[in-house]
């Protein structure tokens, strides 16, 4: 029988163990998540997603206040067209975060960061292009493409010095998505190092319709390794969404994939970056608990715990000390239901939206659990201590469980 151990995710002449946390925004998958994971032989991701709130927390930088601190005077209003990002801020905001990690990278394996192409901040290319240059500046080890086609993203980077030598990989959720941005960028001569295919049971965003039940992962698995052998094209394939246990995983690694990436497990470790008072949501959640809405003002449906508190909130849009969703011409989805709200009820003091929520201030403030399908499991992965709480996880117990277990089993804390 079996077990992840038995197989080896080559990267040329670079093995590692067959394990990839994937990226949580904002700081779930902590740099002390990642670390963990490279010093197993595995590959960690942190994410870029508000990396100036991240960067204030842990650098103590003020990039948050300033921005509010400048664009004060438009609080009020529903126009937020004016709101530039600082692009020397957003690249020192990068360096922090990347470099702190890299230095403190240890051990045989790799830390990529998540790039969301959703994340627009008002000024979609040139902003992803300084979050790109920056990570690699600062000596990421690779990173993945997601949240979006990123159709253009390779091209921003491609006279950056080591385009062709760190490792830069993608998240699809069909062959559909894998086909375009293999086909836009040809012109470039560099085929991705990777390809995260993520099925419609994963935690955050998901890249299907509200019809997500109707779709696979071995088979959209299956469909791209099999595009992927006709072209002749070698191209690790890494699925994601729903990878349980150790087992689900060597079934994915038997039938030729590289790698898996996991996340779900993870949120319930000491190092990943939720409060502990809402990891025991985590652990406590039922079935029944877990939905997939279309609150995100992205425009992706999102699998949360229903009783998220950003769920239904009418907060004023903090676009002026965050606004990462805004497009490209200054508009959020949110905005535009909040000012809805408001014109609808002139005379309440608060208003509530249900149908959307303010993604950026919800997720800074860790106000969306969001979560995998199968967090209803989370339950069985630990033991409960005395006043009834979970025990909570070491993230090194977690991956080696990954790595280790057989037939179905999860080992338990000791
Ligand atoms: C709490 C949480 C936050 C996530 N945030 C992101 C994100 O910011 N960007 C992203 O590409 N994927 C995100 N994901 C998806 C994961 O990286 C991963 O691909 C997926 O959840 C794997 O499925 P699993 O959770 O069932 O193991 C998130 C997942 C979770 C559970």
């Amino acid at each position: 029988m079996k077990r992840v151990d038995d197989f080896r995710l080559l990267f040329g002449k670079k093995e590692l163990v067959p394990i990839m946390i994937g990226g949580m925004g904002v700081d779930i998958s902590t740099a002390e998540l990642a670390l963990v994971a490279a010093r197993l032989g595995g590959i960690g991701h942190i994410s870029d997603a508000m990396v100036h709130t991240v960067s204030d927390r842990r650098f103590q930088t003020r990039f948050v206040s300033e921005k509010l601190k400048l664009y004060k005077y438009n609080v009020a209003s529903s126009d937020k067209s004016k709101i530039l990002f600082d692009l020397g801020r957003l690249a020192e905001a990068t360096h922090n975060h990347v470099g702190a990690a890299m230095q403190a990278k240890r051990g045989e394996g790799l830390i990529f960061i998540n790039c969301m192409e959703k994340l627009t901040m008002n000024a979609p290319k040139e902003t992803l292009r300084v979050r790109l240059t920056a990570a690699l500046d600062a000596g990421i080890d690779g990173i993945t493409l997601s949240a979006g086609l990123h159709l253009g993203s390779l091209a921003l980077i491609e006279d950056h010095p080591r385009f062709r030598d760190a490792r830069l990989g993608i998240i699809v959720s069909s062959l559909r998505a894998l086909q375009l941005f293999l086909r836009k960028n040809a012109r470039l001569n560099r085929l991705p190092d990777y390809v995260v295919v993520e099925g419609p049971l994963a935690g955050g965003h998901l890249g299907f319709g509200m019809d997500w039940a109707k779709y696979d992962l071995r088979t959209i698995v299956a469909e791209i390794q099999q595009y992927l052998a006709t072209e002749n094209l070698n191209i690790p394939v890494i699925p994601a969404g729903g990878i349980f246990t150790g087992s689900d995983a060597v079934s994915f690694l038997e039938a030729g994939a590289a790698a898996v990436q996991v996340a779900t497990r993870f949120t319930v470790a000491r190092e990943c970056g939720l409060p502990d008072e809402v990891k025991q949501e985590y652990f406590k959640a039922s079935e029944e608990e877990i939905e997939v809405n279309t609150i995100s003002p992205t425009g992706y449906p999102m699998r949360m715990l229903k009783s998220s508190p950003g769920i239904g909130a009418g907060i004023r849009p903090n676009c002026e000390a965050y606004g990462y969703l805004l497009d490209g011409s200054g508009n959020c989805a949110y905005i535009t239901a909040y000012n809805r709200e408001v014109a609808a009820h002139p005379d309440a003091k608060k208003v509530s939206v249900k149908d959307k929520t303010c993604l950026c201030t919800h997720m800074r403030n860790f106000d969306i659990w969001t979560c995998g399908h199968y967090a209803y499991r989370l339950k069985d992965t630990s033991t409960r201590l005395p006043d009834g709480s979970y025990r909570l996880l070491t993230a090194e117990h977690v991956f080696h469980d990954y790595q280790f277990s057989i037939e179905q089993k999860i080992a338990l804390p000791a």
